[in-house]
């Protein structure tokens, strides 16, 4: 056994997943244990494929786990109109030879905390449907996790697909209600600390020239969405599965965090999805999620500049 800490990442790549990966195959502190793949930026299918494409593109001989195809209960749209109809900007890359493994995603998640019990870093930064079956199969596995970080929800109701739900979390919400109640801590990325940290366009150009066939990959694939969001969120681009990343391999980086009790609402015309953060601690509920609220900006270009350029 090394002593690099074992990662396992669910994941609905996704542009911003994309980087993200790049991330966790650039850190020397963590070893990537496998990718289980959810549906939500788009169908699994092209999910599946996006993520073992980028495993090739790093050379990363690591196990790719196809999961769920649909959210638990409700159908939800996808995000294909920000990523791309593929996923990854339509780009009409030459697909992966590797194929994906046998074993279903949640099934894999449930193995993979009971190889790694007790020292297993899991980050969600997709839907959550995955590990919501994986906790119907098995409620010990929060047991088995040593951290769990989730990229998901909009904790002062700020949302990105909805008035106040953000989208993976709006994408299943019987799967982050059956989550956010399992685990009795977890940290947690939101919409709202993506967008505090948003990453200036000049700047993100510059680290997307760098001579590596990662960064060539990185543009392809990212520049439907980067011009897309010039358009629509003006000068800096947004990464919410770059930022919640940072937070997962360098917890230390993390200026402030508050911890809170959180839930999902899973009824309501209006707020179906919303992450709903008792501030007040009105509720007598235990705090369940240390959220993100300001991250070392600096830090995190540093590791996402780092993660393109790596040869
Ligand atoms: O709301 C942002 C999240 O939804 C990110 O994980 C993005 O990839 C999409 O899945
Ligand atoms: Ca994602």
């Amino acid at each position: 056994m090394t002593d690099k800490i074992p990662l396992l990442i669910d994941t609905d790549p996704g542009v911003d997943d994309a980087l993200a990966l790049l991330m966790a195959f650039n850190d020397t502190r963590h070893e990537v244990v496998g990718l289980t793949i959810a549906a939500g930026n788009v169908g699994l299918q092209h999910t599946v494929a996006n993520a073992l494409k980028l495993c090739e593109v790093v050379g990363a001989q690591v196990p790719v786990f196809a999961g769920c195809v649909a959210p638990l209960l409700h159908p939800a749209r996808d995000a294909a109109y920000v990523h791309g109809r593929d996923g990854f900007g339509d780009v009409g890359y030459t697909p992966a030879t590797r194929s994906v493994e046998a074993e279903h995603a949640a099934l894999a998640i449930l193995r993979l905390s009971h190889a790694h019990a007790g020292r297993l870093l899991l980050v969600a930064l997709g839907p959550l449907t995955n590990l919501a079956l994986a906790l119907k199969l098995d409620p010990s596995l929060p047991s088995r996790v040593a951290r769990l970080v989730v990229m998901g929800g909009a904790v002062s109701a700020h949302g990105n697909i909805s008035a106040a739900a953000e989208f993976n979390v709006a994408f299943d919400p019987e799967a982050a209600h059956l989550v956010f109640e399992a685990f009795p801590a977890f940290d947690l990325a939101d919409w709202e600390a993506t967008i505090a940290h948003g990453l200036h366009h000049p700047s993100v150009v510059e680290w997307l020239a760098a001579d590596s066939e990662r960064a060539r990959f990185y543009e392809a694939i990212s520049r439907k969405t980067r011009e897309w969001s010039a358009d629509r969120r003006g000068d800096h681009w947004h990464s919410a599965d770059g930022l919640a990343m940072a937070y997962a391999l360098h917890p230390d980086g993390a200026a402030e965090t508050a911890e809170r009790p959180v839930a999902v609402e899973l009824a309501g015309r209006l707020a179906r999805g919303a992450t709903i953060v008792d501030w007040n601690r009105q509720e007598g509920r235990p705090d369940n999620a240390r959220i993100l609220l300001r991250y070392d900006q600096g830090r995190f270009e540093t590791l996402v500049r780092e993660a393109l350029a790596r040869r």
